[in-house]
Parts: C-alpha cells; structure tokens; sequence
C-alpha cells in the first residue's frame, strides 16, 4: 500500500506515520507546509528509512499535489493538513479558510483526476480519507451524544472550515464518486502535540511551576481519546469502513476541564521520579494550587460526547487506552522529550493566552 499523508509533520498525522511504518503497512510520503504546528523534528526518526519520503509544500499548491500524485500513485490518501487551533481562528480566519477549505478543495479535486486516470483495480481500491472533528456538530446541552446523523452546527471559525471541508469531501463522493470516507474524531492527547493544547500546555507549565489558565469556570466537557487510539480508527475505516460513509470516532472519556486536569496532575505525581531526573524541576509543587481562572474562549462550546457506536460494530474498533493509562503514556513521554518541546516552540509560542485579542472581546 502506498499512503500519501498530508499534515504528517504534526500532531495525529506523524502518530499515524509512526503507526504505518512501524508496523510496516506500506510506503508513505508526507506532504507538509511545516507551519508553526509542524516540523522535521517531529518524523526525524524516519530520515532516510526505506519506504519514507518526505515534501514540504501546500495541499492548496495544485501543481505540487499534482506531481506528487503522478508520481508517488498512492492507494490512499489520507488528509490532515489544517490550521487545527480554535483559538488561534479567534484571532484570525484566514489561514484557516486557505488551508482547511481552499486547500481541502484543492487536493481533492486533484484527487478526483488521478483516480479517474487509475485502470479497473486500482480504482476500485482507492481511498480519500477526510479526518475531522466533532467540533462541526456545535455544542450539546447536559445529555445527549452527537451520531453521524447530527446536523453540522460549528460555532468557531476552525469549526466552520473543518465543516465546509467535510461537505466538499462528501459532495466529491456523491457527485463524482471519488471513494471517500471522513473521520469526526473527538479531543485527542499524547505524544508530539504542539504545546497550545490545553493537555501539554498544562502539563509543561504545572513542571515548571506556572499558572495553568483554565477558560470560563472550567466545567466544560470534552471527550479525550489517546492518539494512538484514534490512528488506530483511521486505519480500520480505510481498510473496512464504506466508502461515501462518516464515522465518529470517540473515547467515551468525558470529563470537565477541571476533572481531566486533576486526571494529569495525578500522572503527574506519579512520576516523581522521572521528573527529579528530567531537569531542575521542584517535585513537591501543589499543581492543583497553579489552577488560574481566566476569561473565557469567545463562543466555547459548552459539551462534546460523540456515539462511535457506527465505527465499533462496523470495523470492531475498541480503544486500548484508557485515561490513566493514556496519561501516563503522555506525561512519560513529555518528560523524555523536553527538548523537542524547546525546539518547535523556540521561535514562534511562549505559552501566551490565544484567541482573547481584541477581535475577540471586540
Ligand atoms: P496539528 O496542528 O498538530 O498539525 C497540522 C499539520 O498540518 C502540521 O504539520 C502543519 O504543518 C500541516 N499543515 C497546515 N497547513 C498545511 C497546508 N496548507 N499544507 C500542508 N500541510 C499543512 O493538527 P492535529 O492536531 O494533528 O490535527 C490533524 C487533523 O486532525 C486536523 O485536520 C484536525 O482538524 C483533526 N482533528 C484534530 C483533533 C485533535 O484533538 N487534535 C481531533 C479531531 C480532529
Ligand atoms: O474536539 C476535537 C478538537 O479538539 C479538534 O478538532 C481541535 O483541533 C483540537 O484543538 C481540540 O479543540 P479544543 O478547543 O477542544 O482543544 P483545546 O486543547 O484548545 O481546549 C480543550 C479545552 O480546554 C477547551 O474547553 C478549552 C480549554 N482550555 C484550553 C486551553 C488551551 C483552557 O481552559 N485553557 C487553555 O489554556
């Protein structure tokens, strides 16, 4: 099999990579902008391994997609490529249009003209798979899960792009027939997320003794999946699931932020040892005494739970990971890789507050 992974410099894309290479499932290329959100360091371990290759470029750059589709002829395309933080659309939308819509666009109608080029079998094989969001279906009230069947209601602008994208890949299949099938996966947590994200923001700045800022009263609900999980689901849609199709995918792990940040402040004591090891950090820190409350995300959600209910009994689908033990994974690997979270956050984030700038309170 032959995987063109677009987005596989950053957070899920290169745990998917990790996960086709390691377990040897086939060739992979990854085409990456290599924005604030990605960087070489994040796939340096597969330099120059066979069945490896890497291009920095635009999903919206036709010419390049173009190319590297002749070239590379993939069985699957699996696309994560997006500008992926809410706060950051806050401030401003517009990369979020050109990368997550103009760009989405552009790669699939590439997409669409390599597939027809394909003879008999290998068209028939082919796949475009489309990895989103639960964020599309807006917020839930106290009960309630969101099915595949919920309307789309997204409420940030990177919301509103992941939903514009998710209709075009639809459109694509029902109006051209290109084989697609699209992923709206729940909060994800684990290894190389880019420090922004509430899990290793928290987790760098309770080590270090910092304030960890919690939005609002700090009673909003996500639902947490561990990365490895969600990869995991990408795989058993591409290989079972139908095409045209969207499957939920989600960790049954609901929590208040307050909740999942106790969750990590208890990982976090768990390793006391490795944390003594890992720098000059002071182990007897209170972290749950560094909770700050700050004003709240303009137009948060209040609630997400997504039903995966579709994905489990059509490709059987379970996570491994439960909360503790993802935490753990996540907390572990962290404190082994201080360095990486140095090196892709040198030049360009300092853990300042996003999304509350004067467009938002204005
Ligand atoms: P991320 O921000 O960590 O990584 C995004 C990657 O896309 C980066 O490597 C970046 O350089 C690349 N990229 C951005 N613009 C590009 C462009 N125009 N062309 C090529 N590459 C470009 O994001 P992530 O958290 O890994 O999310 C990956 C995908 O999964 C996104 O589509 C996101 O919407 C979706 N998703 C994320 C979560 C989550 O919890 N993180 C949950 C559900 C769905
Ligand atoms: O639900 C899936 C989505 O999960 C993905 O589509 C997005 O790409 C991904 O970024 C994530 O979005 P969230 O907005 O839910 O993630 P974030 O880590 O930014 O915030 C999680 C919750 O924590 C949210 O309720 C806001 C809150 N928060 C966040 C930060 C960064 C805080 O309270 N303090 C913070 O400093």
């Amino acid at each position: 099999m032959r995987f063109l992974v677009t987005g596989g410099a950053g957070f899920i894309g290169s745990n998917f990579v990790a996960k086709l290479m390691s377990e040897n499932l086939g060739q992979v290329l990854v085409l990456d902008k290599l924005t604030y959100a990605g960087h070489l360091a994040t796939l340096r371990r597969w330099e120059g391994h066979a069945g490896f290759r890497f291009v920095q470029g635009d999903i919206g750059d036709r010419l390049t997609v173009r190319r590297l589709l002749a070239d590379f002829a993939p069985d699957v395309v699996v696309n994560f490529a997006a500008e992926s933080h809410v706060d950051r659309s806050i401030d401003s939308a517009g990369e979020f249009i050109a990368t997550n819509v103009a760009g989405s666009y552009a790669l699939i109608d590439e997409t669409l003209t390599y597939w027809q080029s394909l003879d008999g079998a290998r068209s028939k094989a082919f796949r475009f798979q489309h990895v989103s969001t639960d964020e599309v279906y807006g917020s839930l009230g106290a009960t309630g899960e969101f099915t595949e069947t919920t309307p789309y209601a997204p409420n940030s602008p990177y919301a509103a792009s992941k939903a514009a994208a998710d209709h075009f890949v639809r459109a694509y299949h029902a109006t051209h027939g290109l084989p697609i099938t699209i992923t709206n996966c729940s909060n994800n947590y684990g290894p190389y997320q880019f420090p922004e994200k509430l899990i290793p923001l928290a987790l760098l700045n309770a080590l270090e003794g910092k304030p960890v800022p919690v939005y609002g009263d700090g009673l909003n609900i996500r639902d947490w999946l561990y990365v490895g999980d969600h990869c995991k689901a990408i795989l058993q849609v591409i290989d079972q699931g139908r095409t045209g199709e969207t499957y939920n995918v989600g960790g049954n792990t609901e929590r208040t932020n307050l909740d999942l940040l106790q969750a990590l402040f208890a990982a976090l004591k768990d390793e006391r040892e490795l944390i003594a090891q890992a720098g000059t950090f002071d182990t007897g820190i209170d972290y749950a005494g560094l909770i700050t409350f700050v004003a709240d995300r303009p137009g948060h959600d209040r609630r997400y739970a997504i039903d995966s209910g579709k994905l489990r009994a059509e490709t059987g689908w379970e996570p491994v990971e439960d909360l503790v033990s993802g935490l753990r994974k996540t907390v572990r690997w962290y404190l082994s890789n201080l360095e990486w979270c140095r090196e892709v956050t040198e030049d360009n984030y300092n853990r300042q507050r996003l999304g509350f700038g004067e467009r938002a309170s204005g």
